[in-house]
């Protein structure tokens, strides 16, 4: 039986259809909402609302589970490579040997980027953040490479992913050698994907970089985590800006400056800034804890609560264990882990943490990872960025391939002032905020007597 939700406004219902994910859960579609009814729904931040189907990922915050196309992350993580992952969620299948092999291929015969490009590079400030240089980077591929057409054969689609996956690795390196001043070192047929990453970041003319095959295999698991989580802000960027059709290029783009953000991809390194500070200070992570309960206090926990997992984050878990495993391989006693464990301990033991349902997230454990890996802070969430990619790309790839595929326009509830009158210049009283001038008289001063004379400037 078709199941309907009833909609009752000003005494007039409205059967809306619900609809069933595989997995069960359930949605209302309120797609003719508006047309049959002239209402909308408010949803700040999204959090209750379906932008699309999708057969990429699976989640379920409550139980804290995780699948890429049906397979549970723990499985990948346990059995799969960062390349067999990307094809799993590109294609939507697991690769035969024959086409891991012809993929494995196709990524090395795309390693190298333009050498024009490297000039770009070379010109941005020292200490810029390389999480800037790749969105924009990423944007200008597009300028070297051809774009995607409309009606393209698969073959040619596979071939811009390749070139994508494996271009976005070999740029990240590049772009922190050459920011620390240091000879680029070009990707390698004789090495995996992961191993040349970390060649590429490493290996020294006069200290030859031996690859550790236990690094190897951890980068892949760290990858592998990373690889896709639903409709998340920085994919939701990427199926919102194509879905104004814009090239593959410029939006993943658009989904690296997302994640960039603290509040997601960039928590990694925010997560190790906040634990050196509370290190600095003393080691006590009690005002740091209490700080975050404080709601006139903007700070928070950061690696701490998830829009989705009320649970602990599956991904938090495999994190936190592979870290002690590499800190313990490679002898390394991090005091920022003692830290760690202790602001862990007690935010789990205090009640607003516990109400909240806010546990460590992947980001609380993955930023002590990379640090014991060797990799510099400001690159942790470029890493992120490259093990987002297969997702980002399967996710963009779905969306244009979904016939019911619109353009992404959210509506609003306006809360502006209603119609009014314009008023002339002279009538016009300045700005204040907190009973101070927005725009102080001394700025005004030299903008008119600058710009007096010209006529143009208004
Ligand atoms: N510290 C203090 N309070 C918090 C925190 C935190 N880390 N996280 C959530 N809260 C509060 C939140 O303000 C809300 O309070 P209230 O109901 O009074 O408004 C309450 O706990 C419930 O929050 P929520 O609805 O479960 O979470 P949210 O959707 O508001 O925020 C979040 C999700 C990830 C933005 C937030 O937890 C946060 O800022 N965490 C720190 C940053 C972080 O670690 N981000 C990485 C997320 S995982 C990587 C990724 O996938 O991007």
């Amino acid at each position: 039986m078709k199941k309907t939700a009833t909609l009752i406004v000003d005494g007039k219902s409205y059967e809306l259809p619900v609809m069933v994910g595989t997995d069960g859960n359930r949605a209302i579609d309120i797609s003719r909402l508006r047309k049959e009814t002239g209402l909308i729904t408010y949803d700040p931040g999204f959090g209750n609302t379906g932008s699309c189907t999708s057969s990429i990922s699976y989640m379920d915050g409550e139980k804290g589970i995780l699948r890429y196309r049906g397979i549970p992350i723990e499985r990948l993580a346990e059995h799969s490579s960062f390349i067999e992952t990307a094809f799993l969620l590109i294609t939507g299948e697991l690769p035969t040997k024959e086409e891991l092999s012809d993929f494995s291929a196709m990524l090395n015969d795309h390693s190298l980027v333009h050498e024009d490009m490297r000039h770009f590079f070379e010109r941005y400030p020292r200490g810029a953040h390389p999480m800037g240089i790749l969105s924009s980077m990423v944007n200008a591929l597009r300028a070297f490479y051809p774009e995607i057409p409309e009606r393209s054969e698969e073959a040619e689609i596979n071939k811009a992913f390749a070139r994508l996956l494996s271009k976005l690795r070999t740029m990240a390196a590049m772009s922190y050698r050459i920011s620390k001043g240091m000879p680029v070192v070009y990707p390698s047929y004789f090495l995996s994907y992961c191993a040349n990453f970390l060649n590429m970041m490493f290996d020294s003319a006069v200290r030859p970089y031996v690859i550790d095959e236990d690094m190897v295999s951890a980068l892949n698991v760290f990858w592998i985590l990373h690889a896709d989580h639903e409709q998340n802000c920085s994919t939701s960027a990427v199926r919102l800006v194509g879905s104004a059709r814009v090239n593959l290029y410029a939006a993943i783009s658009t989904g690296i400056s997302a994640l960039w953000g603290p509040l997601h991809g960039g928590a990694n390194q925010a997560v190790v800034e906040m634990l050196q500070e509370i290190y600095d200070r003393g080691g006590d992570p009690a005002p740091f804890v209490a700080r975050a309960k404080d709601k006139n206090d903007p700070f928070r926990l950061m690696g701490f609560g998830h829009s989705i997992y009320k649970n602990y984050d599956p991904r938090g878990r495999i994190m936190k264990k592979m870290c002690y495993r590499i800190l313990e391989k490679r002898d390394f006693n991090d005091p920022l882990l003692d830290i760690a464990m202790k602001l862990e301990e007690t935010a789990l033991r205090d009640s607003y943490f516990i109400d909240n349902k806010l546990y460590p997230n992947i980001d609380f454990y993955s930023g002590m990872f990379l640090r014991a890996i060797g990799i510099p802070l400001d690159m942790f969430t470029v890493m992120f960025a490259i093990g987002r990619l297969p997702g980002w790309i399967s996710q963009w790839k779905e969306s244009r391939e979904d016939p019911r595929g619109k353009l992404c326009r959210p509506r609003q509830v306006y809360s502006g002032p209603g119609k009014r009158d314009y008023i002339p210049i002279p009538e016009r009283k300045p700005k204040e905020v907190n009973g101070r001038r927005l725009y102080p008289q001394s700025v005004e001063k030299t903008f008119e007597t600058k710009y007096r004379s010209s006529a143009s400037y208004l």
